[in-house]
């Protein structure tokens, strides 16, 4: 991975300039709310977006119909999620017949498609500023444009990216956070949108990451996620991932995590990190996608389903407890019925604790929608139907196999279902709701697991 340039702080302190501009302006949105679509990456740049709103004096609103200024951040993995962002920007059009002033915002990683901006800036016309990946650092001066211009703001950068530091930020969580390691993707798996739209690998440097790590450690985060596209191409000032990870660890933060993860250069040191490590959860996501070589190979995947399967032994080797999840497309063009007996059957020996399925779904752009595909969508649909299936019954069992453990749970949030209860994760990112109030929120707390539901564990607090 090259190194790639980082933006200017003077470009940041520009910006910096436009929030001040904003906040000083008499008729502007006073209050915001975001929609975040998509994955990890992009629930993390909604919280660099919601930073630079606030430092332009607005306030979080309550609900959407209540915010002056509506931010979809949006996916475009697959065509559902860009059918839903068009949809939802649709509905907006309807709010905006009552509400003349709102001012609508659309960026993330749909606008970054070829074609997208201009086809959006022709039919969509009310949406008053379109930006892309690469210049969401460039919000505050786009958002004084349009409330200067007073006309719609269309910028969308064709580049390979870049790295930004130095952005204000509103943390969802206080005490779990997520922190970029790097960014884009070169692996062009042929079915995938991402390195189309999120631009060539780059990474952070390891300073900024630790320095990111620490400054979240003392504001009393104890749980953090390092994220990346594929975390094994982290190459910061020459560390690798691994070099990274022990780092990270001996600053002591409680609980560290990370995604994605990809089998064809998920290397040695790092299997290793997972039986050395003592902050480092036994938890992790590996995508396998297909159970099939040749599936494998038409993906661009890079290893096979005997490196696949040799991987999870080695990580069970070192780490017995390790609770492995996944994501699988089924119905990749050309897949074969005995093909997808294949994922079938991987997936009943390798045991996921949960593993995100999804139909294959054509990306223009991309190499997989030029290849033929005779499989008519309802077989696609049985097929899936039979895959959730399986996997659900291997969820519960995994579930099932925790009943009589103490775990520590950290604790997230008041169960939505009882409100005399709270939930957090096991070590191996088990949901478990207990008894409890709010105040147990953010705090790390015993907990023997009593029962297994279909997805979550339910349990009693040990009192200490
Ligand atoms: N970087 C991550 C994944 C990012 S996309 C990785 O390599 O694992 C998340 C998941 O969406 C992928 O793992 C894949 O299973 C799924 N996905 C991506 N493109 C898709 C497509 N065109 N159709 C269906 N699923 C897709
Ligand atoms: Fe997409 Fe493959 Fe890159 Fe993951 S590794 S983002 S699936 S191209
Ligand atoms: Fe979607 Fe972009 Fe993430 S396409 S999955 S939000 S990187």
């Amino acid at each position: 991975m090259k190194e790639r340039p980082i933006v200017p702080e003077s470009e940041i302190l520009r910006q910096r300039e436009f929030m001040k501009l904003v906040r000083a302006m008499d008729r502007r949105p006073q209050s915001y709310h975001i929609v975040s679509m998509g994955c990890q990456m992009n629930e993390r740049d909604s919280e660099s977006i919601a930073g630079m709103l606030e430092e332009m004096g607005m306030v979080r609103a309550r609900a959407r119909e209540d915010a002056d200024l509506i931010l979809y951040n949006t996916c475009c993995v697959r065509e559902n999620a860009e059918n839903k962002a068009l949809g939802n920007v649709i509905w907006l059009k309807e709010l905006k017949k009552d509400k003349p002033d709102l001012m609508i915002c659309v960026g993330g990683c749909m606008t970054q498609e070829k074609g997208m901006a201009a086809m959006m800036k022709k039919n969509y016309p009310f949406i008053d500023l379109v930006y892309g990946t690469h210049n969401l650092y460039r919000l505050p001066e786009y958002v004084w444009r349009v409330l200067t211009e007073k006309r719609p703001v269309v910028e969308v950068m064709d580049i390979d990216g870049e790295v930004v530091e130095g952005l204000p930020e509103a943390r969802a969580s206080k005490f779990m956070a997520f922190v970029n390691i790097m960014y884009g993707c070169d692996n062009f798996c042929t079915y995938c949108i991402v390195p189309h739209v999120r631009g060539r690998e780059r990474s952070r440097t390891p300073e900024a990451i630790l320095e990111e790590c620490v400054r979240l450690q003392d504001q009393g985060v104890r749980e953090i996620m390092l994220l990346g596209q594929n975390v094994n191409s982290y190459r910061g000032g020459g560390a690798e991932f691994a070099d990274l990870l022990y780092r990270v660890d001996r600053l002591g933060i409680p609980r560290i995590r990370f995604m994605t993860s990809h089998p064809k250069d998920l290397s040695d040191e790092l299997i290793h990190a997972f039986g050395e490590l003592r902050h480092l959860m036994p938890q992790l996501h590996l995508p396998v996608q297909a159970g099939n070589d040749e599936v494998l190979k038409r993906m661009n995947r890079r290893y096979t389903r005997a490196h696949y399967l040799d991987l999870v032994k080695r990580l069970r080797s070192v780490c017995p407890d390790i609770g492995l999840t996944s994501d699988i497309i089924v119905g990749f063009p050309g897949e074969t019925l005995e093909q997808f007996e294949d994922t079938m059957s991987l997936v009943r020996e390798v045991r996921f604790d949960a593993a995100y399925t999804f139909i294959y779904s054509p990306r223009k752009g991309t190499r997989a929608a030029e290849f033929p595909d005779d499989t008519p969508y309802a077989v696609k649909s049985e097929r899936i139907q039979r895959l959730i299936e399986l996997q659900q019954a291997i969820a519960l069992e995994a579930l099932e196999a925790q009943v009589g453990k103490t775990e520590q749970v950290l604790v997230e949030a008041v169960s939505t279902r009882d409100a005399a209860s709270v939930g957090g994760k096991t070590p191996r990112g088990h949901m478990v709701n207990f008894p409890g109030d709010i105040s147990l929120i953010g705090q790390f707390v015993d907990v023997e697991i009593t029962s297994a539901g279909r997805n979550t564990l339910r349990g009693r607090r040990i009192e200490q």
